[in-house]
């Protein structure tokens, strides 16, 4: 039975008021709005204008938020997702609405041409969807919507239908992907690390010979400001890379092995292309491999092996991309090799994890406080990118704009290793911001002024998850103490 109506009415029971002027009923009752508004039927729109498909991060972030509304319409979001799954167990970043005009959104559906150039990689034939992935968020959104509503859950056999699909998506991700042969997982296009313009693709990107300006029409600028959004030149690079992904049938390359957007230059050699380890995409697939653990056990088996491969995972993490010398994580470039020495706000994501290294996480702790980031301080919530880095633009997209999503992952990281008050003071610029931007796309650090589009699908999903508050926060089911050997005995 769908309760969306009766919640869409009623304030969040156990939010925590951040404002005594009724502000938290109120804001309730506008984000719970918003995802109806972007409803489509069987799954939700980032925003109407600018994003009027479905997106796969976008989605997983929604489901978090929606299961609070309607634990059964949290369940259908990403059950449509995984239905556009790929036999190798890719979850594409856009699922095509074939009522949307092709015009209204590019790269469309007949650009990726998914059902006949990725046949061989088992794209699905009824549904048109891109090519690339996006952060894997879903294992832990289907375990939070899970627990959003266990009797529904278990009626509807909604976690024994996903698990097998989560599995093999984690899978792909894990073999696959690990093109640096080290055990974590490389994107191939910056649109799949999901902060499409950071200044971290910078040095990776240049090597890619951008595709002709006339040979493509940009549809966000239809509906974003120009400041807002990535440049041409960027947009040239990121058709180039998709375009040479498309044309190899979307088949990724062995560990070492070749990647798309080579330069013209480096024939012979045919080296380089695009190809990144990054922190956050890497920890959110830890933390959806501690949730997989979770999933499982409710399913009947132990989980540790799981568990177990997670706290592996997180030690390659540390291994491969953690810079002691500047107290962060980094992206590692697999195919220039290194390093690179750009603050980004992915580089402090893995404060999700429940089994890092004290020292690591009181480091990261002081870093988001530190001046490049001044999280508490001189900003609000957190910006996406170095306040001091010479890339910085406090307005144009992942360059230094803060978002929704990662301040909620922080909270969320510094809830799991008891900083609490840190945690609640992020908690109240989120409810701030979402209420004052019109639950905007991602605002100015500094003035909170919205940014890109309003009425946006995962701010407005993550503002009712922090309205709803769960003030011990218990990601994976299972206490943190749990997760570091009590169940491996
Ligand atoms: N974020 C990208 C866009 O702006 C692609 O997913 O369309």
């Amino acid at each position: 039975m769908d309760r969306t109506a009766e919640l869409v009415a009623r304030p969040a029971t156990r939010a925590i008021a951040y404002d005594p002027a009724n502000r938290p009923r109120s804001l309730h009752v506008r984000a719970a709005r918003v995802l109806e508004d972007n409803w489509t039927g069987s799954s939700t729109v980032p925003s109407r204008g600018l994003y009027p498909h479905q997106w796969s991060w976008d989605s997983a972030f929604i489901a978090i938020g929606l299961r609070h509304l309607s634990p059964l319409r949290a369940q259908r979001e990403l059950e449509t997702l995984l239905d556009a799954q790929w036999g190798d167990g890719r979850i594409p970043h856009i699922v095509f609405n074939p009522s949307v005009p092709l015009d209204a959104y590019f790269p469309s559906p007949d650009f990726w041409r998914s059902s006949t150039a990725g046949r061989a990689a088992g794209a699905p034939r009824t549904v048109q969807t891109s090519g690339i992935v996006q952060p894997p968020v879903h294992a832990l959104a289907a375990w939070l919507v899970h627990r959003a509503d266990p009797g529904l859950s278990r009626q509807r056999g909604f976690l024994a239908r996903v698990y097998p699909r989560l599995a093999s998506w984690h899978r792909y991700l894990l073999h696959r992907r690990d093109l640096g042969g080290g055990g974590l997982a490389s994107v191939v296009h910056p649109w799949e690390q999901g902060m499409d313009n950071s200044p971290c693709w910078d040095a990776p990107l240049a090597r890619v010979v951008p595709a002709p300006a006339r040979s493509f029409r940009r549809a966000d600028l239809d509906h974003g400001a120009a400041e807002d959004r990535p440049t041409d030149l960027d947009y040239g690079r990121y058709v180039r890379l998709a375009t040479d992904y498309r044309d190899r049938g979307y088949a990724d390359g062995e560990a070492g092995g070749r990647v798309g957007g080579y330069s013209d230059g480096e024939a012979g050699g045919r080296v380089g292309g695009f190809a990144v380890e990054d922190p956050s995409f890497n920890a959110l697939l830890i933390a959806s491999e501690h949730a997989l653990a979770g999933i499982a056990r409710e399913l009947g088996a132990t989980g540790t092996a799981r568990h177990a491969r997670a706290e592996r995972l997180t030690g390659v993490l540390v291994d491969r991309l953690w810079d002691p010398a500047r107290g962060m994580f980094f992206c590692r470039d697999v195919r220039g090799g290194g390093l690179i020495p750009e603050r980004s706000v992915s580089g402090l994501i893995p404060l999700l994890l429940p089994t890092l290294p004290r020292d690591i996480t009181d480091a990261l702790v002081r870093t988001a406080r530190g001046p490049h980031f001044s999280l508490g301080d001189t900003t609000r919530l957190v910006p996406s990118y170095d306040l001091l880095g010479e890339a910085f633009d406090p307005h144009r997209y992942w360059r230094g704009p803060a978002w929704f999503n990662t301040g909620w992952l922080l909270e969320r990281g510094l809830r799991t290793h008891g900083e609490r008050q840190l945690a609640d003071g992020l908690r109240q610029s989120v409810l701030e911001l979402a209420d004052s931007s019109g639950f905007a796309e991602y605002v100015d650090p500094y003035t909170g002024a919205a940014c890109g589009t309003t009425d946006f699908g995962w701010t407005a999903a993550l503002t009712l998850d922090l309205l709803h508050g769960e003030p011990s926060w218990d990601t994976y089911g299972t206490s943190t103490t749990e997760i570091k050997g009590g169940d491996r005995g």
